[in-house]
């Protein structure tokens, strides 16, 4: 069964679609892999299925139920976590805190499994030493770090991750990976928002192109990756269409 499943959803500002008719769908344990260029339209999609933003048309489906007039925090209770693109942890708060209120927040669950979970998530997204460290004076890769520990302290069955690659050091790219790729082991569906490809390549089962709020492609990564559809956005190659 589905865990997620997008279906003819559109939104637009003013008279701006910024979501065209999208459809997809991601299965339990499944990571999927979304691109596009620079205001497509991807950061859209995971508002729509967090709840910060609402449809005008269409359909979410999550784990079985119509999601699409739940507020956020209720989505959130059932299991879906994001992370977000600009990180806005609570600054005066230490890193252990800000994880601690995602486990909190997230799943209901007595306190003292709210502290185990939050250590366990900063073992593994390799900020355990930054536990006591205000949120405010974290570097930048180390707040991208926290946005993913904050939403996986929820517990999610579903983990939206919006470019959390970028500015990164090829080392601290690969750590990442193998800490996507863990967390996906234990089960947690991932949709992952992403320009760097060679650290999205190393995960996803599947890709899907985003072009001006539409799905053009979607597909094998490397297929996809070969297409003629993300050689004409990316490279501004005109080719041939039959
Ligand atoms: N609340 C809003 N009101 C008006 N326009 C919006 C709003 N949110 C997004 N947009 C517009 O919708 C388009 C898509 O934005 P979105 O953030 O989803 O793109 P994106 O693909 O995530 O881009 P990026 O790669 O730069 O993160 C952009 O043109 C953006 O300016
Ligand atoms: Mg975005």
């Amino acid at each position: 069964m589905a865990m997620l499943e997008m279906d003819d959803v559109s939104k637009h500002y003013g008279r701006l679609r910024v979501t065209d008719a999208v459809s997809f769908s991601v299965s339990a344990g499944e990571a999927l892999g979304i691109i596009g260029p620079n205001g497509a339209g991807k950061t859209t999609i995971f508002n729509l299925i967090a709840g910060t933003v609402a449809p005008d048309s269409g359909r979410i489906v999550f784990d079985g139920v119509d999601v699409s007039a739940l507020p956020a925090r209720a989505r959130c209770h059932r299991g879906i976590g994001r992370s977000f693109q600009i990180p806005h942890p609570f600054a005066g708060m230490s890193t252990y805190e800000n994880v601690l209120v995602g486990a909190a927040f997230g799943r209901r669950r007595p306190e003292r499994d709210s502290a185990e979970k939050a250590i366990e998530v900063l073992e593994l997204t390799g900020l355990r030493r930054k536990a006591n460290v205000l949120a405010g004076q974290l570097t930048l890769l180390e707040r991208k770090r926290l946005e993913m520990a904050r939403a996986l302290a929820s517990g999610p069955k579903l983990l939206l991750l919006d470019e959390i690659a970028g500015g990164l050091t090829e080392p601290e790219c690969q750590e990442l990976v193998a800490a996507i790729a863990e967390v996906r082991k234990a089960g947690v569906s991932i949709i992952w928002i992403e320009h760097v490809v060679h650290a999205l390549l190393a995960v996803v089962d599947r890709i899907a192109v985003i072009d001006f709020g539409r799905k053009i492609a979607e597909g094998e990564p490397h297929a996809v990756m070969a297409s003629r559809e993300v050689a004409e956005i990316y490279m501004g190659v005109e080719t041939t269409h039959d």
